[in-house]
Parts: structure tokens; C-alpha cells; sequence
């Protein structure tokens, strides 16, 4: 290993601009349909990465070699706090590859119990302005049994996350039956489940967001989850305060392990992108920078509420180092990343740690955990 660090010293291969080289790269690919691009990304990913040795090291030599970073959840280790966020790899296809590129954590699906297409294309609509992403896939996945194998063998040097949705053709009353069909498939594969009530993409979701309607539902997902497979709820940034805070109080009623805020957003306010644009690609959910401020609010909320009993997970509108070390000052263990991949390349991750790491430095933190909630009263 030591070898390795004079050879990547002597190369000055730290100093190589990859953030650059991605910008260059990302007019060609975005000349491309939105979905088809995310296709052709995926697969030249797993093409490019497909040996394992080439993987471990591209890992070694994009993360920071910092102790600092290492994040404790549900027992296990992160290398650093930063995560995917679900809906890249909905296939559980790519994890490999993914990993490779220096994500602490990666969330696979969503997935549902019944293999589903999604909605009609087109159904993902970049606003470069915006640096934001709208979609509406509406779940196209294999199904859970299509997921379960091609996990299964897989040697990940990170953890994994599967986030579990509901089938469209299933009415919400038997959502319970859906939900716990896809856990009973994939818990063997997880290190921790997540519960998406909250994509807007799929007709009447979001009601399970009613705490009497969640409550039957995570329970019963407890009870095949035990002790050993830590149970998440990911929820919508749409909820009013109040709700948010109804949900909470439940999670903490239910010990539950943990919450992911948040999804994707209905709302369109603050764009830069012109309104007859935004009006032509229709309904579906919006993510990156425009969603920063409320997803920012949602977690203000949930953090005060939950003073510490109940991790919490940030996603919305974060994009580099310095806004997931803010997050994570406001009390969030852990944060996860998606529009600000698609837009600053593949080594965001990677960076983010880097720049993360020399914040908790400059301030004087010895590990991130020490940074969790620090300002929480001051906010
Ligand atoms: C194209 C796209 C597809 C997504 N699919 C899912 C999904 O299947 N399940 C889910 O829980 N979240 C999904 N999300 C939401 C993200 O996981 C994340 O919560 C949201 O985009 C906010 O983070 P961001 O601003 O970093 O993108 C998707 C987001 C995008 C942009």
C-alpha cells in the first residue's frame, strides 16, 4: 500500500482536475436524451469498471485517506458520510461499479414487488440552468425477484441500501402485502431497508405518508426486519410542518432506525428555467439546487424534533463539501447525493469527501460524528 501511495504522490495523480474533465465530457453527453444518456452512462460504467481488482483500486485512490470521515450507523462502517441516493441503479445493476467511484454508502431501486415498465417516455427532463432534474419514471424496475439476483454474490466494500416502493396495479390497501413481499426477497441482500412512501411518481403513495396509515405498515416491516436489518422511512418534502412532525413522533414511538429527508418535490417555485419549459415537460418530481432550501427546512424541523433519538439521512439539493458538512451540523448523520452527481461527474462523491474533510478539519472536529448537530440551537 505504501508503494501504491508513492506511486499516486509521484504521478501527481491527486492533482488531476477530474471535476474538469467531466465538464468537458458533459455537453457531448448531454446532447443526448435525458433517459437515453442515464442508460448509456450506466452501461459504460459497468463496462469500463467490470474487474474487480481495477475497481478496489479506483476506490483506494479517489477516497480521502482520512479516519475523520468514518461514519458509524445501525453498527455499520461508512468509509465517509456521503451516499447515493435511490433511483440511479432502481435495477441493483451497477452497485459494483457505483461503489468503485467512492460513494460511502449505495442505495439501490426503488423496487416493488411486481416487475413494472414506468411510466411512457419521455419521463426525465434535465433543466441545465437550474442544474436540476425533473422525473417521472414512476418505478420502472425488474421486480424484487429480478433485483434479488442480480445482487446476489456481490462483494460490495461499502454499505448497501435497497428502498422498497409499493406495485402501481396494487390499491393502497394491500400495500402492506407489496411492501413485505419485496422484504422478505431482499433482506438477505440489504444492510438497511428503506420505506419509499414519498415519490410523487406513483398515484397515491404519498397518502401512506398518514401516520395511521404508516404505522400498520412499519410495523409490520419490523417485525420481519428483527434487530439485525435496520428499517429507514424516506419521506416527501411536501409534507406540511405539522406532518412532518406527526411522522417523527412516530418514528420515535417505533424506534425506528432511521429517516431519509427527502424526496423529490412537486412544487416548481424559484426556477430559473422558463415557465412554458417547465409547463412542456409536465408532472414529476423536481431535484437539485431548487429543492436545497426546503429540504434545508425539512431537516431544521425533523432534527429539533428528534434531538438526536432518530438518525437522520440528508438528500436535496446537496452538491459539495461545504453543504454536507452544513447538513450535517444541523443534525443530519449521514447525507446522499443524486442531481449533483448527474451534473458534477462521476467522482462527486469522491470530492465532496475530500472537500468535507478538510471543513472538519479547519474547525477543529476529530471525527464527522463530533460535527452531528452542532447547530442545532443556533438555527
Ligand atoms: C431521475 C431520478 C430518479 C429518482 N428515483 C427515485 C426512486 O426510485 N426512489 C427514491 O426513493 N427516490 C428517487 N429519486 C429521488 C432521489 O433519491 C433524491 O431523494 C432526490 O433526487 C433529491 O436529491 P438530489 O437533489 O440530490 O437529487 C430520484 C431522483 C431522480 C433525479
Amino acid at each position: 500500500m505504501h508503494d501504491l501511495y508513492s506511486l499516486q504522490a509521484a504521478l501527481r495523480l491527486e492533482e488531476v482536475d477530474l471535476p474538469l474533465i467531466y465538464a468537458l465530457f458533459r455537453p457531448l453527453i448531454f446532447l443526448f436524451p435525458a433517459e437515453f444518456a442515464h442508460h448509456l452512462g450506466l452501461t459504460l460504467l459497468r463496462a469500463g469498471l467490470c474487474i474487480g481488482p481495477l475497481r478496489r483500486l479506483l476506490r483506494w485512490w479517489v477516497l480521502p485517506k482520512s479516519n475523520r470521515l468514518k461514519t458509524q450507523l445501525w453498527g455499520q462502517t461508512w468509509d465517509h458520510p456521503i451516499g447515493l441516493a435511490a433511483g440511479l441503479d432502481k435495477a441493483g445493476d451497477c452497485c459494483e461499479p457505483l461503489a468503485a467511484l467512492g460513494f460511502g454508502a449505495i442505495e439501490v431501486g426503488t423496487v416493488t414487488a411486481k416487475p413494472q415498465p414506468g411510466n411512457p417516455k419521455p419521463r426525465l427532463f434535465r433543466l441545465p440552468k437550474d442544474q436540476a432534474i425533473v422525473n417521472r419514471f414512476g418505478f420502472n424496475n425488474p421486480g424484487c425477484e429480478g433485483m434479488a439476483a442480480n445482487l446476489r454474490d456481490l462483494t460490495l466494500p461499502c454499505p448497501l441500501g435497497i428502498n422498497l416502493g409499493k406495485s402501481k396495479v396494487t390499491p393502497n390497501e394491500d400495500a402492506i402485502e407489496d411492501y413485505l413481499t419485496s422484504l422478505h426477497c431482499l433482506k438477505n441482500e440489504a444492510d438497511y431497508v428503506v420505506v419509499n412512501v414519498s415519490s410523487p411518481n406513483t398515484p397515491g403513495l404519498r397518502d401512506l405518508q398518514a401516520v395511521d396509515q404508516l404505522r400498520p405498515l412499519l410495523t409490520a416491516l419490523q417485525h420481519v426486519c428483527g434487530d439485525r436489518l435496520p428499517l429507514v422511512l424516506k419521506i416527501a418534502p411536501d409534507l406540511a410542518d405539522e406532518d412532518l412532525m406527526a411522522v417523527a413522533d412516530l418514528a420515535v414511538e417505533l424506534s425506528l432506525d432511521g429517516l431519509i429527508a427527502n424526496n423529490t418535490t412537486i412544487g416548481r417555485e424559484g426556477l430559473k428555467t422558463s415557465p412554458a419549459a417547465v409547463d412542456e415537460m409536465g408532472a414529476g418530481g423536481l431535484s437539485g439546487p431548487p429543492l436545497r432550501d426546503r429540504s434545508r427546512a425539512v431537516l431544521r424541523i425533523l432534527a429539533r424534533h428528534l434531538r438526536g433519538k432518530v438518525p437522520i439521512i440528508a438528500v436535496g439539493g446537496i452538491d459539495d463539501g461545504e453543504e454536507a458538512y452544513r447538513r450535517i451540523r444541523m443534525g443530519a448523520s449521514a447525507v446522499q447525493i443524486y442531481t449533483g452527481f448527474v451534473y458534477g461527474g462521476p467522482f462527486t462523491a469522491a470530492r465532496m469527501a475530500k472537500e468535507l474533510d478538510q471543513l472538519l478539519a479547519r474547525d477543529g472536529f476529530r471525527s464527522v460524528t463530533e460535527a452531528i448537530g452542532v447547530d442545532l440551537e443556533s438555527q
